[in-house]
């Protein structure tokens, strides 16, 4: 995440391990953006390079160096560079641009800088089905990312539960909700040992594979709403063969860029 003196992203220096210590997650340096793990594995990203600290670190908590790179920022996330946009009224923007927005947002190393066509999907789909149905009240955001969809939701007035497995993701999506003085839960967890999300809707931009395990179980249909999001066209068939079987009806099929998203209504 950006801290002063740090601005902005340029570079970032990246020491991979094979291995994780449970103390890294609290670990800190002023020069540091921030510790990612997932799978046993664990990944710090700096603003600068930082070798010294590093073997310093691999000694302390036995910690196996695998990768060491740096990445321009332009390069991150398949050269998606965050920059402001709009969903419906509502101007969002990355932190470091001036002028007036209703939200901003630290994108920091994760994913969820609102450019990849299943986000764009999500939030667009999102507003309109906040304009169709205004009684809703209760959101859950399925894999947060940066949280740039509890944002807009949060910002539109309503509850939002949010859950990431991946520890940066809820240290970001926490970061940004107190950067615009919103609140929500965001959950540590992995969305199937949270089940059922009692609510109005839930937005899951995640991937085929998640999103079909989630929808062979009864208790995922506990809300009034659904947006899925995270596939791709050829996936289609799969998945809807999948929400024929489910108590839902498909209210609108969105496609962008080879990627498809489904509103769905309780049926
Ligand atoms: C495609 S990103 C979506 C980020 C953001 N919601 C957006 O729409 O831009 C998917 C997110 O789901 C998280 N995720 C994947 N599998 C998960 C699981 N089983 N439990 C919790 N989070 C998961 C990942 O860490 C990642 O942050």
């Amino acid at each position: 995440m950006l801290r002063p003196p740090y601005k902005e992203y340029t570079q970032f220096y990246i020491y991979g391990f094979r291995n994780t210590h449970p103390e890294l997650r609290d670990f800190d340096d002023p020069d540091l953006i921030g510790y990612w793990e997932e799978d046993g594995i664990g990944v710090l990203f700096f603003h600068k390079p930082k070798d010294e600290l590093v073997d310093s670190l691999v000694k302390k908590y036995n910690l196996i160096l695998d990768v060491k790179d740096v990445v321009p920022f332009s390069e991150w996330n398949e050269r998606r560079i965050p920059r402001p946009f709009k969903v419906g009224p509502i101007r969002i923007a990355p932190i470091w641009y001036e002028g007036e927005y209703d939200l901003r947002f630290d994108p920091s190393v994760v994913f969820g800088e609102g450019m990849h066509p299943t986000t764009e999907m999500v939030l667009n789909a999102s507003w309109d089905l906040y304009n169709l149905d205004p009684t809703i009240e209760k959101v859950f955001d399925l894999g947060c990312g940066s949280g740039i969809l509890t944002l807009l939701w949060a910002k539109l007035g309503k509850k939002v539960v949010a859950l990431d497995y991946n520890p940066l993701c809820v240290r970001v999506a926490k970061h940004n909700l107190a950067l615009n003085n919103l609140s929500a839960e965001v959950i540590e967890g992995d969305v199937r040992e949270h089940l059922p999300y009692e609510g109005d809707l839930i937005l899951a931009n995640l991937y085929k594979g998640l999103l079909l395990e989630l929808l062979g179980k009864k208790e995922f249909f506990s809300a009034r709403y659904y947006i899925l999001s995270g596939i791709v066209y050829t996936m289609c068939e799969e998945i809807e063969s999948a929400l024929a079987k489910a108590p839902v009806k498909i209210l609108e099929k969105r496609e962008k860029d080879n990627w498809v998203c489904y509103l769905l209504a309780h049926a």
